[in-house]
């Protein structure tokens, strides 16, 4: 059954309730600092949107307000990958769940500069480097892809947030270099970090974010532009590793309380995928110590519960 087609004003109450809800609540979080102009963004901003497959957004809160997207980048970047290098990104990746924060390094060692899976730092700068190797451009590349699905040309990189990840990006410089020692890294490391941080820097809404990934909900097609972004199959992939990997070193404690994939970013965006469905985002600042947005989780997880979202 389609719970979200098929009960549209309920779950618009849902929603504004949960917001309400979720906005008034005491924050226990931190706002990301480790980038300093991460820090610089309001703590109190709280938003949620769902889209469903026939093209409809409902939100609530500041869903309309653009924020950081951070590592919510990486699924954009590994589907524009796989789209572009086929299974052999497979050899240079893994798809297990890394166990380890997601800026780690040991691990990147102990198994010779293969990272553990495309949404840890090592993985995804390792996907920049298949990028930057397969397009002239792969920034404009990638922002062209990230428009293009969101059907927004506003989406855009904040130059404030690109310049300041830059210049606090020594452990990804590390994982970058590591990676280049053991031969698994094609371009040059500047040129992948720029690609990288670029990508993390990129600013959009929840509402922007919940339509632009509707196609993994719907076998690998944007239900909005009817466009195949990617096949059935690897739908499916990004899909699995998002369930076991998304949420970075909390991504077991999500899969046991939530059950649906999903990927979070240090600007407190968290995107969940409800295949056949829709999408969901919630964004609030604030992050616990694994890095997920408290508010953020808090919202998702009451509204897949009361909906009964979950996959398994
Ligand atoms: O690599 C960084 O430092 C951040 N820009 C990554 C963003 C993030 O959300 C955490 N990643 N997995």
């Amino acid at each position: 059954m389609n719970i979200l087609a098929d009960n549209g004003a309920a779950i618009a109450q849902a929603l504004r309730d949960i917001h309400h809800h979720a906005s008034r609540a005491p924050s226990t979080g931190k706002v990301a600092d480790y980038i300093p102009a991460l820090a610089r963004v309001e703590a109190s901003h709280c938003g949620l949107a769902l889209a469903t497959l026939d093209g409809e957004v409902q939100a609530a809160g500041d869903a309309e307000r653009p924020f950081s997207i951070q590592s919510i980048s990486k699924v954009f970047g590994l589907v524009l990958a796989m789209q572009r290098v086929g299974d052999d990104l497979w050899q240079r990746v893994g798809m297990e769940p890394s166990g380890q924060p997601f800026n780690s390094i040991v691990q990147l060692e102990w198994e010779h500069g293969i990272p553990r899976n495309p949404f840890i730092n090592a993985g995804a700068i390792l996907v920049s480097d298949t990028l930057v190797s397969h397009f002239s451009s792969s920034r404009q590349a990638f922002l062209s892809f990230v428009r293009r699905l969101s059907a927004s040309e506003c989406c855009d990189v904040n130059e404030a947030v690109l310049a300041s990840e830059a210049r606090h990006g020594s452990r990804n410089a590390a994982l970058a270099h590591l990676m280049k020692s053991f031969g698994n890294l094609e371009a040059e490391v500047e040129d992948v970090l720029a690609h990288y941080f670029f990508q993390c820097s990129l600013e959009m809404s929840c509402s922007e974010l919940a339509r632009s990934l509707l196609f993994l909900a719907n076998r690998g097609v944007h239900p909005l532009s009817g466009e195949q972004v990617t096949t059935a199959r690897d739908a499916h992939r990004v899909n699995a590793i998002l369930s076991t990997s998304g949420m970075y070193d909390q991504s077991g404690q999500f899969a046991f309380s939530v059950g649906l994939p999903a990927k979070s970013g240090v600007g407190g965006g968290i995107v969940a995928i409800v295949p056949g469905q829709g999408v969901i985002t919630a964004w609030s600042p604030p992050l616990n110590r694994h890095g997920n947005s408290t508010r953020g989780l808090a919202m998702i997880t009451e509204l897949a519960g009361r909906l009964g979202l979950s996959i398994y």
